[in-house]
């Protein structure tokens, strides 16, 4: 996932916005207590998330995948005043971590956190969204990719992220792995799909960005 050079990756980071004290915390409590901690979008890329959503000016988020809420609670910075955001994850151990978060920021309002499996949850959900973050199991991101795009306003974005999957997307062969494969697999399907227009943002493990026509 460290694409960049360690120094050059600090100069970025030390050029780029801080983490508000509440981000900080949970990023800490995150790598103290949780398994598999790198999941975290952590410093650079929830700033990116931020300033992103800060351009979109979203009045619907959906979020698939929350983990311990750091990306959540990243992109709720820039929803417009009563929007909300829609995350859902399968791991209900991270319940009360999540929810204490939610609650220090204060966007019990905003956030309307889901647990169970996405692919079940997903149909259930009534609305259209501006912005859709996927980043849940890999294998369904093209599952997630159909079930979410007739509820992505024309005009709207939806994010993948992990699409460089480590630099494992270059290594197309049988004795590829699941993830991987289903990685490639995603990234062919919205190179070749003309309802959109996308960008691969080679930031941290990789954002594909996806605008829909
Ligand atoms: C990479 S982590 C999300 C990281 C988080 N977005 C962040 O940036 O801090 C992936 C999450 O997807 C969740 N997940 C995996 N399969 C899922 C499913 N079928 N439905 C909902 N969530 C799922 C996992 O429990 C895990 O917490």
């Amino acid at each position: 996932m460290d694409f960049l050079d360690p120094q050059l990756d600090a100069y970025v980071c030390n050029h780029s916005k801080a983490e508000n004290a509440a981000l900080q915390k949970l990023n800490r409590e995150t790598y103290s207590k949780v398994l598999m901690p790198r999941m975290l979008s952590g410093h650079l890329q929830g700033r990116v998330l931020s300033m992103l959503t800060h351009m979109i000016r979203p009045d619907r988020i959906l979020e698939i995948g929350t983990f311990t809420g750091y990306s959540a609670l990243c992109l709720a910075e820039g929803l417009q005043p009563g929007g909300i955001l829609h995350t859902i994850d399968i791991n209900e151990e991270l319940e009360t971590m999540v929810r204490k978060y939610i609650a220090e920021t204060g966007l019990e309002k905003s956030i309307c956190y889901h647990i169970g499996d996405a692919l079940q949850i997903i149909p259930t959900l009534n609305e259209m969204f501006d912005l859709v973050f996927i980043d849940a199991d890999k294998t369904n991101y093209s599952n997630y990719y159909d079930l979410v795009f007739s509820k992505v306003k024309k005009g709207g974005f939806i994010i993948a992220d992990n699409v460089l999957w480590s630099g494992k997307v270059l290594v197309n062969n049988v004795d590829t792995d699941d993830d991987t494969l289903a990685i490639i697999k995603f990234n062919d399907k919205v190179m070749k799909d003309d309802r959109v227009e996308n960008v691969l943002f080679p930031i941290r493990d990789g954002l594909m960005v996806v605008r829909k026509k």
